[in-house]
């Protein structure tokens, strides 16, 4: 069997079924309602392929009557699709009808802020702010399909290795699924906001001694041995699901494609899900043309960038080292599946500091938006991207923004408080409670900032 580089399925492949999963290793298929994690034949990552959405008639349904079916989904009723994902269904799973465990999730904004686009020094910069989603980050968009899938297959208990968001994910939608959680989180290295939340939904945490990559190695064995239900982005319907950034995003942009979207990537699920959705889209004429995908990494856990420095040569993996701890990932799962968005999107792969990290993020704070550190990378990619001349003046960009501001409060508290190397803390004032004390803050503030 050839490997798996199917947009659709085939008219005579398939018969009678909507979907299948497909191992991008080997080609073998499986029923869309088999639960394993893994290609049974050879170990390779299974990914979804649909029957291309047709109309009444059977004939395939034209770009208008797809953008007019979505865009009927947007916004309905609770008991309707009122989900930025489940809208888009008919290329997510087809097959689900109103059996699906949604918070709802998705319907992100989609923002102008001239401040950070001054900063990054791009006027056509846009944020698709991810952090809008119920438990604040993107993978709530994976996993209500995951979930969905999760109750389809009559799963006992579903589990994922995380550095944090999936976890809380997985632990919301569990608790609505009724399916006990169970996760696996590097120990000391998840941040504040994200812990509260896994602990909150109820989900059994486990704090794993060792880092990222090794949580995830074990989750596989484990769900493997003790036959628990995957939700890590490797499972394919967790990709169809995040696919609905992109599509999301084209369709706020009334399908008039950007020149670049710009994501952070850890694990590279993402990175995977944009390109599938891109390649759908694009299959079933919804655009014209693809925009160029562009995947930033931290410099400290920056194997991917290193590849694509070298055409990908080497698949490398490292001991994984950043302060976005979200993205603090040295062996990511979804590599080749991330290899064909970069070819087929004459995408971008780079890596950004630390430093520039927070720079990122303090300006995205300061505009009002906010976001966790992991986020700021793409904004952070954008101004390298600027300055290196590869992002023209009037290119449209859209960086999107993956996490929400609260889910790292440790890290800020740091930064505004604790740091005294920090030029642009906003220190709190401790003060008596008198009309005095808070004038006397008022002229000392304005006196600095005429200073500066
Ligand atoms: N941004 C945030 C806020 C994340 O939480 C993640 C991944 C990424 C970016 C990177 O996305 O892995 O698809 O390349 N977080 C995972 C987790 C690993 O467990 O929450 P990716």
């Amino acid at each position: 069997m050839a490997a798996n580089d199917s947009i659709f399925l085939g008219a005579n492949e398939a018969p009678g079924q909507q979907s299948v999963q497909r191992c991008d290793a080997c080609g073998h298929d499986l029923p869309e309602l088999d639960a394993s994690p893994a290609c049974p034949r050879c170990g390779g990552l299974l990914a979804i392929i649909h029957r291309a959405p047709v109309d009444s008639m059977g004939a395939p349904s034209t770009p208008a009557a797809l953008q007019h079916a979505f865009a009927q989904h947007c916004c309905a009723r609770p008991s309707g699709h009122a989900s930025g994902v489940w809208r888009f269904e008919q290329v997510v799973m087809p097959t689900a009808g109103h059996a699906v465990t949604s918070h709802p999730e998705g319907n992100t904004p989609l923002m102008a802020r001239p401040r950070v686009s001054a900063w990054a020094g791009c006027d056509g910069l846009l944020l698709k702010h991810e952090g809008y989603n119920p438990t604040g980050s993107f993978k709530d968009r994976g996993m209500t399909v995951g979930t969905t899938q999760a109750v389809r297959t009559k799963a006992t208990a579903v589990a994922c290795a995380s550095t944090g968001n999936t976890s809380a994910s997985l632990a919301s939608y569990a608790a609505q699924a009724g399916i006990p959680g169970l996760v696996f989180v590097p120990a000391g290295k998840v941040a504040l906001g994200k812990m509260a939340q896994t602990l909150a939904y109820g989900a059994t945490t486990l704090l794993v001694r060792g880092d990222f990559d090794e949580c995830l190695r074990l989750v596989q064995r484990a769900s493997k041995e003790l036959g628990i239900y995957l939700l890590n982005s490797i499972n394919p319907w967790r990709v169809e699901g995040q696919k609905t950034i992109v599509l999301e995003i084209l369709q706020q942009l009334g399908w008039d494609v950007p020149e670049f979207i710009v994501l952070p990537a850890g694990n590279l699920g993402n990175t995977a899900a944009f390109g599938k959705a891109l390649r759908e889209a694009h299959a079933l004429g919804l655009i014209a043309r693809m925009p160029r995908i562009v995947s930033v990494q931290a410099a400290g856990a920056a194997p991917f960038a290193k590849a694509f420095r070298e055409g990908f040569a080497t698949r490398y993996s490292v001991q994984a080292e950043t302060i976005a701890t979200a993205i603090r990932i040295g062996d990511p799962a979804s590599w080749d599946r991330a290899v064909r968005t970069i070819r087929d999107t004459d995408g971008i792969v780079l890596s950004v500091t630390d430093d520039e990290i927070i720079d990122a993020k303090v300006q995205i704070d300061a505009a009002g938006v906010g976001c966790e550190p992991a986020s700021a990378a793409s904004v952070a990619g954008v101004k390298q991207l600027v300055r290196n001349g590869v992002i023209k003046s009037g290119d449209r960009v859209v960086a999107v923004l993956t996490g929400h501001v609260l889910k790292d409060p440790g890290m800020l508290v740091e930064l505004h408080q604790q740091r005294d190397d920090f030029a642009l803390a906003n220190r709190p004032v401790e003060i008596e409670a008198s009309v005095q004390a808070v004038a006397d803050v008022i002229a000392r503030r304005a006196a600095t900032t005429e200073r500066a």
